[in-house]
């Protein structure tokens, strides 16, 4: 760390309140970026335009129980605070929340934030109850958090869309920013799931950004049906031997499937396993993408 401007760890709600309201004394504006911890480059990126844009950035590291089912990586999921610190101090984080499940769940809630039909498509499909998991603890950590500005990776399409319009539907006194995906040099999205992937698994992992370069090709050579589309994306991961969850192309903001021809900024969703990971991805059909 580099000492002197260390982040400052806070572990409770009540410290939480008070340090936001210090954070935001005069006026400042206070940046917030969630995350589920073991930072890396694309949780960092959010940090930087948050930094850009505000006085003071708040993270918050909090493995949320309620948005993994049973059978998912709850327990195995990586957890590292020292090293996460350590990130955020690099990157001029001025407050990380890092609370314990008692804090954020001292007993089994009975009021939840519940997406409607836009969270039963794509993850929320294959995810039940994810997305109300996710939605009520981006909540409470708003309401104790209280940020000017919070930052979301697009990586995560179908959460985004569902931040905003419950931020939206719920007149949250927030913005949201949503800030492009990092990929690594080969294209592969930047995620703490893809530490999961055995060498034979992460080569094949490169079919995922490929699939979504194989439908803005053929969007760019005149295909215009959103099926048409998908079925090409679903073609290369399986090729790769990818188990394919979805390849959608939707309307971003509705999630539902566009009318042909496929408007240029419609969305490529994908999910799909390689070996026991799960890895999701998306880009527009055209117009900018880090692809
Ligand atoms: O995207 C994530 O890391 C999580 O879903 C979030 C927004 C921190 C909520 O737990």
């Amino acid at each position: 760390m580099n000492g002197e401007d260390a982040p400052r760890l806070v572990e409770t709600i009540p410290d939480m309140r008070a340090a936001s309201l210090e954070a935001r004394t005069g006026g400042r504006r206070l940046g917030f970026v969630p995350t589920l911890g073991f930072l890396h480059e694309g949780h960092l990126s959010l940090v930087d335009r948050a930094r850009e844009r505000c006085d003071r950035v708040a993270i918050s590291i909090f493995v949320n129980p309620a948005q993994f089912a049973p059978d998912e990586d709850y327990e195995a999921y990586p957890r590292d605070l020292q090293r996460d610190l350590s990130l955020a101090d690099d990157r001029g984080v001025d407050i990380v929340f890092a609370p314990d499940r008692e804090e954020m769940y001292p007993e089994p809630p009975q009021a939840w934030v519940v997406p409607g039909s836009l969270g039963d498509r794509l993850d929320g499909a294959s995810r039940p109850d994810h997305f109300r998991g996710v939605l009520t603890v981006v909540a409470k950590l708003f309401n104790v958090v209280r940020p000017d500005l919070a930052v979301f990776g697009r990586k995560d399409f179908q959460q985004s869309v569902l931040v905003r319009r419950m931020a939206r539907d719920l007149n949250v006194p927030v913005e949201i920013e949503l800030a492009p995906i990092v990929r690594e040099e080969d294209g592969l999205a930047v995620s703490s799931r893809n530490q999961y992937l055995d060498d034979g698994e992460r080569r094949r992992a490169r079919a995922v950004p490929e699939s979504l370069r194989e439908v803005r090709e053929a969007y760019r050579e005149g295909e215009r049906s959103p099926a048409a589309l998908g079925r090409r994306g679903r073609r290369v991961l399986e090729e790769a031997g990818a188990e394919v969850d979805y390849v959608e192309v939707v309307t971003p903001d509705t999630l539902e499937t566009p009318p042909e021809p496929a408007p240029p900024e419609s969305v490529c969703a994908l999910a799909a396993r390689i070996g026991d990971t799960r890895l999701i991805d998306n880009a527009r059909l055209a117009g900018p993408t880090t692809l």
